[in-house]
């Protein structure tokens, strides 16, 4: 017989040790439990968010593109359904970042989670001096280090088996390569994550707690469009995959998501792009252009408007995981119990 998706609740016992190794990650993030939800754009809004804090988790708004008055409605309509500390994702290339930065401080939000690069050291300042704690993402070790001497808080290690912009190393390597050497801040992992044995395994290795972003994704509170959901219910993790890039004189930005007629027309795309570039019509600096503006507004297409053949399904491997749709409260609730099952296991 299959196991029961939701276990039987798992000893008290297990249960106390499963608390005590995410002691550090939930008192830093102020939560019940030492789980993130990763922020997504379009989909970590203020139903999900406030959903996921109220859990027992720690949602974070994602501001992606949001200018600083659409930003402080999030947060203020988000406070509105919760009384629990969430956190807000700033991504480091918008340009109107210091003003983002303090509209998080105006309203209280007391994590900011700086993403898509190196935060400017004003930005991490500006965060610290004005209350909030400053989490940053760590590619590698010397990153890492470098990251908690300007001042982050706490660091998010993301492997690339995650959904959306992915860097090249896996989570298993980076967690080798990081956690045993960072241990004046917590690490969160990130990347892979869709049960509570593979978050017990990496507390176990010294991590402070996980982030998830694809296993929310099919929250009942998460706004994301029916055919989105549908997609990552049907979705295995080999379906999940990195952008192909098609001549390295064209970079392209690594992004992970399920495979559709977008990802098919995109290979055209550039193809016809680097087509014209050697036939001399067009300079390279505008074919980089063009095939950067490719995707342009199509997470949006996909998450809000439901077009799943052509706007961008940015899924993780662990979309495999995704089963159907569930309460943010009963997803978390089962992370925690497979942990502690698996932990009093190991215990005897
Ligand atoms: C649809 C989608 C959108 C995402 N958007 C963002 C984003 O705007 N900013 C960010 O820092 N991370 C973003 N991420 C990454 C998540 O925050 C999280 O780190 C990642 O999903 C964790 O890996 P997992 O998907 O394997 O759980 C996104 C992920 C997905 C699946």
């Amino acid at each position: 017989m299959d196991a029961p998706l939701v276990p039987d609740a798992p000893p008290a016992e297990a249960l106390a040790a499963l608390d005590s190794l995410m002691a550090q990650g939930a008192a830093f993030l102020g939560s019940r439990y030492a789980i993130m939800g990763g922020a997504m754009s379009w989909v970590s809004e203020r139903n999900l968010v406030a959903a996921l804090s109220n859990a027992g988790a720690f949602g974070v708004i994602a501001c992606g593109a949001m200018e600083p008055d659409r930003l402080a409605q999030e947060i203020v309509a988000t406070q509105a359904l919760t009384q629990k500390p969430f956190g807000v994702n700033l991504i480091t290339m918008h340009p109107r970042l210091d003003q983002l930065v303090q509209t998080c401080l105006d309203h209280q939000v007391g994590h900011i989670v700086f993403a898509g690069g190196i935060p400017p050291g004003t930005a991490i300042k500006a965060a610290k001096e004005g209350g909030a704690r400053v989490v940053c993402f760590a590619p590698a070790l010397a990153l890492a280090k470098k990251l908690v001497r300007s001042g982050a808080d706490a660091l998010v290690i993301e492997g690339s088996e995650a959904g959306g912009h992915i860097g090249p190393v896996s989570l298993t390597v980076l967690a080798q390569e990081i956690l045993p050497h960072i241990r004046n801040v917590p690490v969160f992992v990130a990347g892979g994550i869709g049960r509570g044995e593979a978050i017990l395994s990496y507390l176990e290795m010294g991590a402070a707690g996980a982030q998830l972003g694809t296993r929310f994704v099919c929250a009942s509170e998460s706004i994301a469009h029916a055919n989105f959901k549908r997609a990552f219910i049907r979705g295995a993790a080999r379906d999940a995959l990195p952008t192909i890039q098609l001549d390295e004189r064209f970079p392209v930005i690594p992004v992970r998501a399920l495979q559709n007629a977008g990802t098919r027309r995109f290979l055209d795309h550039q193809a016809e792009t680097i087509r014209r570039f050697l036939a001399g019509e067009v300079e390279k600096a505008a074919a980089q252009l063009e095939i950067e503006h490719f995707w342009a507004g199509a997470l949006r297409r996909a998450v809000v408007d439901g077009d799943v053949e052509n706007g961008s399904l940015m899924a993780g491997q662990s979309v495999g995981l995704v089963t159907r749709e569930q309460p943010a409260v009963e997803i978390v609730q089962e992370l925690v119990n497979q942990a502690a099952h698996a932990l009093a296991a190991r215990r005897g």
